[in-house]
């Protein structure tokens, strides 16, 4: 959630840690802050609200400095403001800590220490941590030393940066549940939550595992876990490019995303349709396709958007791949006991890969002898390092914090899986051909999709002040009404739901009324007619629709008020295409109602804590 960069070298350290900053403001936005130190002057300046008040701040102080760690916050424990924005400081100002994660033990900790003569002056769990290492520094320990003696006292999760002004030859960064990875540059290194905020410098990458510590000079570095075990750590390089994570001239990272569907759904699919045989090749899948397709069932387990693909991927694994398939939220499955057996496989789906309660699921079913296997956007991402095998959906860094191109690339990825699965099992040549034939025609169909771009503006600027939205599908469009509700609420603050369109008369329509928009998914497929019955069902009670309907479709346009003509694809696919006008008519209502689209209130990229 937080987004944390630090920087040890020759430099001055001060614009890599705001520029850092600004590329994590995507993790957090409440505060931010900066701790640096150099020979003659060590200080922290912080500030509530954004980066850039904070780089405001800064201007006039003329800082310069080799050694720095900066902190974006996402309020855990206590109000975003000043005093409780990271870093955090010891008594004698000149021990700084940032933090991302969730001490569970603070107060216990933070009563001990306060009985010691510590004093406390925010409200964060955080603020223990310097005075706990503090504590150990007294004692005449080092600063690895006593970070790790505190780190064998706190319960809970953290991705930790260090900085001390008696050792200022060195940043210590320690990792549990929290993401947290090493840039190695050249006579300089770099910590950052993720690899966006140090892009701009390296490409040559160590991640941190959980329960790993590592002590950070200029040159070199040197790692352990908290029990003192010396580990050697291997250096990727990643391939991510800076043009990826800029806004590439669109006014926000949701549109860019949004408008750039039909590369990242070339890319998901890139090198990966057999078509002659109409199958898929997945190298991640390789070694375990049999055990696929023996499965009894398949259980996916993912969050917010992730799960909506979920809900995508059981109709197609049931349908095709004749596997009985469940879903579930992640924060549900790893706190019931749920059921597994051996022939179970389950799939974590995450753009991030760090989503704390699917990565606490995944760490679940593992320990009860389930296979588990990733689908993830980032690379070298948590939940896909400790999957036994996965495929990655190579959308490209997602910034905004809305998802949209991972939900389409996560299809795509589940569409092959399914054709990996059905065509070892009976589905026909001709089938799997079919369907791998329409797949590749998804590029060219979204992108005439978001040519209706103005249109849908259009219909936006009708609904801005709406206080409601109702969306309602069938079949495998019934996950796109619940993903077309989920963005509006979270950019535009609007409430809306989505629903299967049969369940209205069991209760939601009670909700009709002149005032209400309700948003039809409604191609020409095998359950039109029943949604044309529940689109007269609505009329007759004097809702507002807008429908989005296949192109083909002359009928549609009679009984309801609005109409977004898509073309049509099979069924299984349909859902990649009627997402697409839902994402855009949440971003136009947003900017509309002149709304931070891309940093929602609230919201965070990335939900690394329960
Ligand atoms: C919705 C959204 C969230 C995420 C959810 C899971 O637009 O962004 O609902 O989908 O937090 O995140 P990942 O996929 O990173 O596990």
């Amino acid at each position: 959630m937080c987004g944390i960069v630090g920087y040890i070298g020759g430099k001055n350290c001060v614009p890599i840690l705001i520029n850092g900053l600004k590329r994590l403001e995507y993790r957090g936005y409440d505060s931010a802050g900066i701790g640096i130190i150099n020979n003659s002057h060590s200080d922290v300046i912080k500030n509530k609200g954004k980066v850039s008040l904070l780089e405001e701040k800064i201007d006039n102080l003329n800082l310069f400095a080799n050694l720095g760690i900066g902190h974006t916050r996402w309020a855990t424990h206590g109000l975003p403001n000043e005093v409780n924005a990271h870093p955090h400081f010891n008594t004698s100002k000149n021990l700084f800590v940032i933090h991302n994660g969730i001490i569970e033990n603070y107060q216990t900790l933070r009563a001990g220490l306060k009985k010691l003569g510590y004093k406390f002056i925010t409200e964060t769990d955080s603020e223990v941590i310097p005075h706990l290492i503090d504590s150990f520094l007294t004692k005449g320990n080092s600063l690895f030393k006593s970070v790790q003696l505190a780190l064998q006292e706190i319960e809970g999760t953290y991705g930790l940066v260090i900085i001390y002004d008696k050792e200022p030859d060195k940043l210590i960064a320690a990792r549990k549940g929290s993401p947290l990875v090493l840039g190695i540059g050249e006579h300089e290194n770099f910590v950052a939550s993720d690899v966006s905020a140090i892009l701009a410098y390296t490409k040559q990458i160590v991640y941190l595992e959980d329960g790993e510590l590592v002590e950070v000079y200029r040159d070199k570095f040197v790692a352990k876990t908290i029990a003192d075990k010396e580990i050697q750590k291997e250096v990727h390089e990643i391939s991510m490019t800076l043009e990826e994570i800029d806004k590439a001239g669109y006014d926000h990272f949701m549109l860019k995303e949004i408008m750039g569907q039909p590369e990242s759904v070339c890319n998901s699919m890139r090198g990966r349709i057999v078509l002659d045989k109409g199958t898929s090749k997945l190298g991640g899948l390789e070694g375990v396709v049999e055990k696929l397709a023996a499965a009894k069932r398949i259980i996916i387990s993912a969050c917010g958007t992730s799960w909506h693909a979920g809900l995508v991927g059981e109709y197609m694994f049931e349908q095709f791949a004749r596997i009985p398939t469940e879903v579930e939220y992640a924060s549900e499955f790893r706190y019931r006991n749920p059921v597994i057996n051996k022939d179970d496989v389950i799939f974590f789906i995450s753009q991030s890969g760090e989503t704390a309660d699917t990565l606490a699921a995944l760490r679940e079913a593992k320990i009860r002898g389930a296979s588990v296997f990733g689908i993830c956007n980032v690379v070298g991402s948590s939940i896909a390092r400790e999957s036994q095998a996965g495929v990655y959906i190579h959308a490209g860094p997602e910034i905004g914090v809305a998802s949209t191109k991972a939900f389409t690339s996560q299809l795509i990825v589940l569409a092959l899986i399914t054709l990996l699965i059905a065509r070892r099992k009976d589905m026909s040549l001709v089938d799997g051909k079919k369907i791998a034939e329409e797949m590749q025609k998804l590029p060219d169909k979204i992108a005439q999709i978001l040519k209706l771009n103005d249109e849908i503006e259009k219909i936006a600027e009708a609904f801005k002040d709406s206080k409601n939205f109702l969306y309602l599908g069938r079949g495998y469009n019934f996950p796109v009404a619940l993903e077309g509700a989920l963005k509006m609420k979270e950019i535009s603050y609007i409430h809306a739901e989505g629903y299967p369109a049969a369940e209205m008369k069991h209760g939601p329509i009670a909700l009709i009324d002149e005032n209400m928009p309700i948003v039809f998914i409604a191609p020409k497929d095998s359950t039109y007619e029943k949604i044309l019955s529940n689109i007269e069902e609505i009329k007759a009670r004097k809702g507002i629709i807008i429908a989005v309907a296949s192109d083909s479709d002359n009928e549609i346009d009679k009984l309801v008020d609005y109409t977004i003509k898509i073309p049509d694809t099979i069924r299984m696919l349909m859902p990649i295409l009627t997402v697409i006008p839902l994402q855009l008519l949440a971003y136009h209502i947003a900017v509309k109602k002149g709304l931070n689209v891309d940093q929602p209130r609230n919201l965070a990229k990335s939900v690394t804590v329960e």
